[in-house]
């Protein structure tokens, strides 16, 4: 029962991360990327890549969809869907997962393929060895 729930919560975290990957904006890589984020509470957010003409400025969909959580108050997170279009599951890059890290090293990461695989991973395992301020407080 309580598995049903959790790959139900999976599905529709997938989901919403394929939606959000339509409106990504990547004129300059061609390269599409949706995410979403669970909340403790169930609340979902979703994000896509967000890209500048001045290249540096662009920003991923993991952290776009992590800030618009955090900006509407939850801090909370169970787990972070994301996307591309690629075949294979896509893994966040570094400074993603720095930023991932800040609130929860034990959330999941569900990393999609487009051939319909997906691996799971937590923040601490994919960033091993991290740094982290202790007794974080707000
Ligand atoms: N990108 C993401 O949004 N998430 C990832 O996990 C990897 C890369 C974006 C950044 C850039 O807009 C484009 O994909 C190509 O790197």
């Amino acid at each position: 029962m309580r598995k049903k729930q959790h790959n139900n919560d999976i599905d529709e975290l997938v989901a919403t991360a394929r939606q959000a990957r339509s409106m990504a904006y990547a004129p300059y890589s061609g390269f599409k990327v949706g995410a979403a984020l669970q909340t403790k509470e169930g609340r979902i957010f979703s994000g896509c890549n967000v890209e500048n003409t001045t290249y540096g400025l662009s920003i991923c969909a993991e952290r776009v969809v992590i800030t618009k959580a955090v900006s509407e108050g939850e801090k909370d997170f169970v787990r972070l869907a994301v996307v591309s279009d690629h075949d294979n599951p896509i893994s966040p890059c570094g400074a993603c997962r720095q930023f991932m890290l800040e609130f929860d090293p034990e959330m999941e990461v569900v990393m999609v393929g487009q051939n319909g695989n997906h691996r799971i991973m937590t923040v601490a395992e994919l960033l091993p060895h991290y740094f982290m301020r202790r007794n974080k407080k707000s």
